[in-house]
């Protein structure tokens, strides 16, 4: 079972951190959103406290959803909006394509639908191997200057806390994610058929995933809310938590509440 907390009463909302990361990055939406939500926040597998996935399979993230999807029953949670970042955005993709009855809404935060280049997947490959051989340490190296935007490139202690979160995440989850991510499909063609109420943010400033990648699946998606965050970058949930609570507020006032009840509600009529 994954790894994971809960937190508050209502409608459930589940948060998917991005890599090699774990659930405290989404620290100040549950302090927000579990006033009225129930939230869970789950380590994906391999990172965090997490277990990897078992099998001899190649890690996929259609396996992630399974995980997950295995996390929702433990959990007695029949439909959950469901908000990703950036590789936690894959995972919540491929949970829609792979049971879109589990999922009320969703949340593609400073993420993107298209699959990797065929440079970015070699790419990837030698990160994993790096990542073997030599730990995550190379990871903080590597990303970390590329996480922030300009403001919070300033303020160390955010920025120490989430390189820390990387140096300490497990070798063996990091690249068994690297392979996942590697392998992941392309979600364009898909996106026109997505029929629950998405919200998709970005920070102006990412230089990770390019912003560009919001617009192109927010006019992809009907009826998508598209936020752009000036000043943020990678990780808008720590840079400016107050306009992403905001924005996903927002945006789970207009997922169905009986849509993503944690059990079907009883009908009164019975
Ligand atoms: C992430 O933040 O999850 C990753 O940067 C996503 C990616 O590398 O595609």
């Amino acid at each position: 079972m994954l790894a994971h907390t809960v937190s508050g009463d209502g409608p459930a909302v589940v948060l998917l951190h991005g890599f090699p990361l774990d659930r405290n990055i989404w620290e100040p939406q549950v302090a927000h959103l579990s006033s009225r939500y129930r939230v869970i926040a789950p380590d994906l597998p391999g990172l965090g406290e997490s277990p990897p996935l078992s099998g001899d399979e190649p890690p996929t993230m259609a396996g992630m959803a399974r995980a997950m999807r295995a996390l929702l029953d433990h959990l007695d949670v029949r439909r959950a909006a469901v908000a990703g970042h950036s590789m936690g955005g894959y995972v919540a993709l491929a949970l829609y394509k792979e049971a879109p009855e589990r999922v009320s809404g969703l949340g593609l935060v400073a993420t993107q639908a298209r699959a990797d280049t065929d440079e970015a997947r070699s790419g990837r490959y030698a990160t994993a191997d790096k990542v073997w051989a030599e730990g995550t340490g190379v990871l903080a190296y590597g990303m970390g200057p590329k996480l922030f935007g300009p403001e919070v490139r300033q303020e160390r202690a955010v920025y120490r806390g989430v390189l820390e979160i990387i140096r300490r995440a497990p070798a063996e989850g990091a690249r068994a994610a690297l392979l996942a991510m590697a392998a992941r499909e392309d979600m364009r063609p898909r996106l026109p058929g997505v029929d629950v109420p998405t919200l998709v943010l970005t920070g102006e400033e990412d230089r990770l995933i390019p912003p560009d990648r919001s617009d192109e699946m927010a006019a992809a998606i009907p009826n998508a809310v598209l936020v752009k965050l000036a000043g943020a970058g990678h990780m808008p949930m720590l840079e400016q938590p107050d306009e992403v609570n905001r924005a996903l507020g927002a945006w789970l006032e207009t997922v169905d509440p009986r849509a993503h009840a944690a059990r079907p509600t009883p009908d009164p009529r019975r």
